[in-house]
């Protein structure tokens, strides 16, 4: 709206390490927007505080956070990219966006939910409204598309619908955005149980194979992974853990599931196993390094911060002034 561009946003918490799930259905596909969209990537730290942190873990979270973005491919020059707590205007969005969001609406939220099942002693306010900020993440710079897993698509819903009310009552003030969820081809799951997704929380490690694991750790968890009592190497709806190592290896390659077959047919689970996992370590080794190399310049990476700061508030404002004067806020000059 502000430029010629439409607008990608997607937030991701700093919290846990992302997984090759995340890499090979999202980030790494993200770099392709940025010619077509102007693309916003923020670490949501805000968002973070609704279950307790320790600080000096969030810190470090979000640089890492910021780094491993980077390290897939997302350039800072061609990507806003940034850290949320940096662009007032979230909080001050989400204030009022509060004030159009229902409490019924709040509590029918299944992340709500499941989110204060776990966590039955902080079950605060900002977990609640949770949802609200997240719409003002992604009205605040009027976004058209919003690249998010199928676990945020109620809460995806919801920012529409808030749109949409403020909307109707104010006139056009947001663009309504649509979610983009990644095709189910690109489903990557659990190693341990083949018909889960993997998640990055999962308690069981062995399940979970995280972008910035070592070459052996990932090997290893390759080699554990459930496969079945069969031999054949083939992709099939009754051969889950053999399904989902050739949907890896494919994505990992580029290679199509049909030709991943051909090169494996008559090869031992155990060969193959190992062959995914090599063929995964080796292709993240140079996410690693970038981000070993990232991590190891903090100046680099606050610059790059404050670079992307600087433009989200700018775009941000616009938006904020015009919902200042529509809900009736008086005001100053400075
Ligand atoms: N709630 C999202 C998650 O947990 C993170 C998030 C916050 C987000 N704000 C967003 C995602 C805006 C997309 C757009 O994954």
């Amino acid at each position: 709206m502000y430029n010629d561009k439409k607008v990608v946003f997607s937030g991701v918490q700093p919290s846990g390490n992302l997984t090759i799930g995340n890499y090979l259905g999202a980030i790494r596909n993200f770099s392709a927007f940025s010619d077509e969209y102007h693309c916003y990537y923020c670490v949501v730290d805000m968002h973070a505080i609704t279950v307790r942190q320790n600080p000096a873990e969030l810190r470090r979270r979000t640089y890492e956070t910021l780094a491993l973005y980077m390290a897939c491919g997302l350039d800072p020059d061609k990507n806003t990219l940034f850290i949320q707590s940096h662009v007032p205007q979230h909080a001050e969005l989400g204030w009022i966006l509060d004030c159009y969001t229902m409490f019924g609406e709040l509590s029918r939220m299944t992340q709500f939910k499941d989110k204060s099942a776990k966590n039955a002693d902080n079950i605060n306010a900002g977990l609640f409204t949770y949802p609200a900020l997240m719409a003002a993440d992604i009205l605040l710079y009027q976004t058209e598309l919003v690249p998010v897993g199928i676990d945020q698509k109620q809460h995806l819903e919801l920012a529409r619908d808030i749109a949409n009310r403020f909307n109707q009552v104010y006139g056009e003030t947001f663009v309504v955005p649509e979610g983009y969820i990644p095709r189910e081809g690109a489903k990557i799951c659990s190693l341990q149980d083949p018909t889960k997704k993997m998640s990055k929380s999962d308690t069981n490690e062995n399940a979970v194979v995280r972008i910035l694991d070592t070459k052996d750790d990932i090997i290893r968890k390759f080699k554990r992974a459930v496969t079945d009592s069969d031999n054949r190497i083939i992709f099939a709806e009754d051969k889950p853990g053999i399904s989902n190592l050739l949907t890896i290896y494919s994505c990992m390659t580029g290679k199509t599931i049909e030709e991943a077959q051909a090169q494996f047919n008559g090869m031992g689970y155990g060969d193959f196993k190992i062959a995914v996992g090599e063929t995964v370590a080796d292709g993240l080794a140079p996410v690693r390094e970038e981000f070993a190399r990232l991590m190891a310049d903090k100046a680099y990476l606050e610059q790059i911060m404050k670079q992307g700061a600087e433009e989200a508030y700018r775009n941000a404002r616009r938006t904020m002034s015009k919902v200042r004067r529509k809900i009736g806020f008086t005001e100053i000059k400075h």
